[in-house]
């Protein structure tokens, strides 16, 4: 097979695959007030539910001795924040998001087959983001979200990412990941977190695969067309797009942990200086080593930077594998 044919035929399945995912996101998607019965008793929240205590095993502060040794009311208040705060920040990246997509999908030409499948991304991130923020609100969590220093920066951040459309992919794949992986790890223990989390969780991870997969196949049809002083950029962006965003999505902001009165060595140990947290957190991006590997963007410089930035590690044999060590460890 020619280059060019090669190329054709890489070219007509990645449509292909534009194609389905369009299709999935008319057939199969969630709307925030159709698809969940806010109001239902099953979905009632309630403030004492001992199901907010966090997860020893796929939580870094609920592995921690001092989270563990707390009363459960003490242990619930924590877990209620912490999640929630967590969902807040994850709504907010995804509207980083939609500013970054919508400013690279109205600039395509005509005919583009990114087009039609991004604003259907879109249109469902802008339903996760109700999604998150009605289910804050009816917690009566008063969380901060995300950090000052990255509200300030987040109209801008999406713009300039705009212009460099396999970096922009990257950084979703950045922000998606370690929620997606942190969601999926909870429900595989056996979802054991309040009913009305766990719908969000269920229809985010549904949506979520179908974002993940597009953002997959454009990097690796775009990564080996890029010349090789991008490609050297782009292998070292990789990793610290991924520690960054796990570090906003995932560290509660420090006015949190003052308020919820979580000891300073604790909230060090726990974010993310232990074995055990580090561990975690190497944990969400085992299909990222994967797709850094497969599309050649592990180089002696970039290997150097995931494990110096603290999230090397396996990579996964297929997409969305669980980490067991992680589990075993903990
Ligand atoms: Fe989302
Ligand atoms: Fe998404």
């Amino acid at each position: 097979m020619t280059t060019q044919a090669g190329t054709r035929e890489r070219d007509a399945g990645y449509q292909e695959m534009l194609r389905t995912l369009s299709e999935g996101s008319v057939h199969v998607h969630f709307d925030p007030y159709e698809d969940i019965a806010w109001d239902s008793p099953e979905l009632a929240i309630d403030p004492a539910d001992p199901r907010w205590v966090l997860s020893p095993t796929h939580d870094p502060l609920g592995a921690t001795a001092w989270y563990q040794g707390l009363p459960q009311e003490r242990q619930v208040e924590i877990g209620t924040a912490r999640m929630m705060n967590a969902m807040k920040v994850g709504a907010a990246f995804e509207s980083m998001l939609i500013r970054g997509l919508m400013q690279y999908v109205v600039a395509l030409p005509n005919g583009s087959p990114e087009f039609r499948y991004c604003l259907h991304e879109m249109t469902e991130e802008c339903n996760h983001i109700q999604m998150f923020q009605e289910l804050v609100n009816r917690v009566g969590a008063d969380v901060p979200g995300m950090r000052r220093r990255l509200r300030l920066a987040s109209p801008f951040i999406g713009g300039v990412l705009a212009a460099l459309p396999v970096a922009l992919m990257v950084s979703i794949l950045a922000g998606e990941e370690p929620i997606d992986h942190y969601q999926k790890s909870l429900l595989r223990e056996g979802g054991d977190v309040p009913p009305a989390v766990l719908r969000t969780m269920e229809i985010h991870i549904a949506e979520e695969a179908r974002h993940i997969s597009f953002a997959h196949e454009f990097v690796k049809l775009h990564v080996p067309r890029l010349g090789r002083a991008n490609r050297f950029a782009l292998s070292l962006y990789f990793p610290l797009a991924m520690r960054i965003a796990c570090e906003e999505i995932m560290t509660p902001p420090g006015s949190l942990a003052k308020r919820l009165e979580i000891p300073r060595d604790v909230f060090e140990q726990a974010f993310w200086r232990s074995p055990v947290s580090r561990r975690i957190m190497a944990s969400y991006f085992g299909d990222m080593r994967a797709l850094a590997e497969e599309v050649g963007l592990i180089n002696r410089a970039s290997r150097r930077l995931w494990q110096r930035l603290g999230i090397d590690g396996e990579r996964s044999r297929y997409r969305g594998e669980p980490d067991r060590r992680a589990e075993l460890l903990a």
